[in-house]
């Protein structure tokens, strides 16, 4: 179905155009199941060939052709997309803020949404203290550490993964991003253990907070996000109950606590901070209008 010729360079040239991929991509992807396959063959074309959407629609536009190891390419990705492997996981990287972090299975792939989170803590007073102390509970890829890494300079940032999965994950992002932030692998609350009270401006965490039962509707977070990631017993708190207490020893007068949680989970979440002595609960809505972030603070 391909014709053929070879360019100057030697580099095979196959007359598919990008609109004839894009439908073949879209038919490959339909056992799938994706409410768009359209949309998402576009969005795996733009991931596989490093084009953003308005270069590929400038290259429709030219009728430009692709070089046949550009098409073998993105066939190769579409089949194991229509598995449903996260597009992420098939690249390599997800964006995350300034930068593309590394990840692939055995790591969370950070979301968008986290984003606001980073935000929530760089602009809060306690994170601009002089050498703050900033803890992230729970890092996977990195995405909360680097991000507050980045937008703080002078803060040192610790971030806490006890998945030896993500782990190497996390030190290629920070050796690559953020090289200043200290790595500790195990269990956050383990490792945070030996500090002494009083000595953390902030604590941030996106930690596992689906309830066990409520398995997510998304193969690509059902069948290849990490277990350790997503679920936290029956109501999906646990690990916020066990970060409030730690919270509540960890934060210096005035210091910030926020976490990420779903849209149903503020109300409890700010009952356990407040219980665990915090003040000024209060949850954030993400850029939908959903409520997805909590945050607490130390009695000044
Ligand atoms: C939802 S993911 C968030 C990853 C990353 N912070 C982000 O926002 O993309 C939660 C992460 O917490 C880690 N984790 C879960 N329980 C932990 C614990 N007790 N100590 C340290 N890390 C933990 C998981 O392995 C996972 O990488």
């Amino acid at each position: 179905m391909y014709r053929r010729h070879a360019t100057s360079l030697n580099r095979e040239i196959v007359s598919t155009t990008h609109a004839e991929l894009q439908q073949q991509v879209a038919r490959i992807l339909m056992p799938g199941g994706f409410p768009n396959p359209a949309r998402e063959a576009e969005l795996l074309i733009a991931a596989v060939l490093d084009r953003s959407p308005g270069q590929l629609e400038l290259d429709r536009l030219l009728g430009r052709s692709l070089e046949r190891d550009q098409v073998d390419g993105v066939l190769a990705v579409a089949s194991r997309r229509a598995r449903r492997e996260p597009l992420q996981h098939l690249v390599g990287s997800a964006p995350f803020r300034e930068v593309e972090l590394a990840v692939g299975p055995g790591v969370f792939v950070p979301r968008p949404e986290t984003e606001l989170l980073v935000e929530l803590v760089y602009a809060d007073p306690a994170a601009r203290r002089t050498q703050a102390r900033i803890a992230d509970l729970g890092s996977g890829s990195g995405a909360i550490a680097i991000g507050v890494a980045m937008a703080l300079p002078g803060a040192e940032v610790v971030a806490l993964e006890a998945s030896p999965f993500a782990w190497p994950w996390l030190q290629r992002n920070l050796r690559r991003h953020a090289p200043h932030v200290e790595a500790r692998f195990g269990d956050w609350d383990a490792q945070l253990a030996h500090e002494h009270p009083a000595s953390f401006d902030v604590l941030v965490s996106n930690p596992p907070y689906v309830p066990q039962r409520a398995i997510p509707a998304d193969p690509e977070v059902r069948l290849f996000d990490p277990e350790t990631a997503l679920y936290s017993g029956g109501d999906g708190l646990d690990e916020i109950r066990r970060i409030a207490v730690a919270a509540a020893r960890l934060l210096r007068a005035g210091g910030f606590l926020v976490v990420e949680h779903t849209e149903q989970q503020g109300a409890a979440i700010r009952e356990i901070l407040a219980g665990s002595g915090l003040v000024d609960t209060t949850t954030h809505p993400d850029l939908t209008g959903r409520d997805r972030f909590t945050s607490a603070r130390q009695r000044g």
